[in-house]
């Protein structure tokens, strides 16, 4: 199973995406955990954990690839959409598993396809937007979200 470690160079510059991308990696890494040996309070955890994250990350991404004018929101958009879809699947199987066996098997899945995910959207997707952020320095205060400033050099 490949293993979604935070690295340096995912690193988008602007904190608070930051400390959620970080955030997530920490959800992801306990479900690699969970699944291994079979911890399903934990897995409840996990799809609870992935559901919020996506809501709440996502809309807080949307809100500001829309502030920058993002050109390629739309297909970002169509992405998030389709982790909530998948995620959102995985639960159901999971619950209606009705063996230990069997959601062992789901947990392993749903690891699976959250490490693949996380490294692939991350990597791919959201580095996309990265040189579109510099523009939150020109919105007015109180459109630059939470008044934060990007790091320099970014
Ligand atoms: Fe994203
Ligand atoms: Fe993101």
């Amino acid at each position: 199973m490949p293993q979604a470690r935070w690295r340096k160079q995912m690193e988008l510059g602007y904190e608070p995406l930051d400390n959620e991308h970080k955030e997530f990696f920490e959800v992801v890494q306990k479900s690699t955990e969970a699944s291994q040996v079979g911890d399903f309070a934990t897995m409840e955890w996990v799809f609870d954990k992935a559901y919020d994250y996506a809501r709440d990350h996502f809309s807080h991404e949307e809100d500001i690839m829309e502030r920058i004018h993002f050109p390629d929101i739309e297909a970002h958009m169509r992405a998030h959409q389709i982790f909530i879809k998948n995620i959102s699947e995985l639960r159901q199987q999971y619950e209606v598993a009705s063996s230990e066996e069997d959601k062992g098997k789901i947990a392993v899945k749903t690891a699976n396809f959250l490490n693949v995910w996380l490294l692939g959207h991350i990597l791919s997707r959201d580095k996309v937007y990265k040189p579109y952020l510099v523009r939150l320095r020109n919105l007015p205060p109180r459109m630059n979200y939470d008044g934060k400033v990007l790091e320099e050099g970014q």
